[in-house]
């Protein structure tokens, strides 16, 4: 059975795993995450402008944008994002235009509307991953990014083994562990606007990367593309 095709997460699963983490989320997975959070936050602001943080889950991230660039968030999890409501009251965040519910996969903005989406740990929790990452390049302004922080599968070995073994409890929890990089890459050739421009390992374990798309338009993006093509060739 091919890994897009086997038993997949559900969001009503998902909504209920994390309703149940928002109480701990930020003890369990504040600091071990903490380095891909402030990488992404760094690559979305080299573009800056209006920023959109699918699954911003607690808000855990959106104290570390600079004060000049424009932040929404979205989430499934309602529980969660009371928590993000709760930060932004507290730290008195004035970039931030919006936290609403919402679904990654039907985002209620317009095409072309937004400089970046930025989705961190996110990715291998949506029942549909290549449907989202569609979804995200309709809003994306042509010269915008995508960056995504997350967690890529073995391809081979014991930790593939262990992956798969692991992945019907992971699942429970609201994650998915087998998610090859290929599944990237594919989605990345077959969308002719977009383009992978960078994938980065990082920590824990280098289990996880940080995955930047651009989207056609921009002299900028341009520019980029023509050099991810040459340091390809190089
Ligand atoms: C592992 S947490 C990551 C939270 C945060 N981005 C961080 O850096 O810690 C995954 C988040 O994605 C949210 N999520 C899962 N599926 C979603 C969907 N289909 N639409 C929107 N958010 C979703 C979850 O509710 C959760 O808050």
């Amino acid at each position: 059975m091919s890994e897009s095709s086997r038993a997949e997460l559900d969001k009503e699963t998902i909504a209920k795993a994390y309703a149940r983490w928002a109480p701990v989320y930020d003890l369990v997975f504040g600091a071990v995450f903490e380095h891909g959070r402030h990488a992404a936050i760094a690559a979305a602001e080299r573009i800056g402008g209006r920023i959109l943080e699918v699954g911003v889950g607690t808000g855990i991230s959106l104290p570390y944008y600079s004060a000049d660039v424009r932040l929404c968030g979205i989430d499934i999890s309602e529980p969660m994002l009371r928590k993000a409501q709760q930060r932004v009251a507290e730290l008195e965040l004035k970039n931030v235009e919006l936290l609403a519910v919402m679904d990654a996969e039907h985002l209620d903005f317009p095409n072309d509307s937004l400089d970046v989406i930025v989705a961190q740990y996110v990715i291998t929790t949506v029942p549909n991953p290549e449907a989202t990452l569609d979804e995200f390049a309709r809003v994306l302004k042509p010269g915008g990014e995508i960056v995504l922080v997350s967690r890529v599968g073995a391809e081979a070995g014991l930790r593939r083994a262990l992956e798969r073994w692991f992945a019907p409890a992971a699942r429970k929890l609201g994650w998915r562990t087998e998610f090859s990089f290929e599944r990237y890459a594919v989605w990345a050739k077959k969308t002719s606007d977009m383009q992978l421009v960078e994938r980065r390992s990082m920590p824990p374990f280098g289990h996880f990367s940080l995955i930047r798309f651009a989207k056609r338009g921009g002299a900028a993006v341009e520019r980029e593309i023509q050099n991810t093509a040459t340091r390809a060739v190089g």
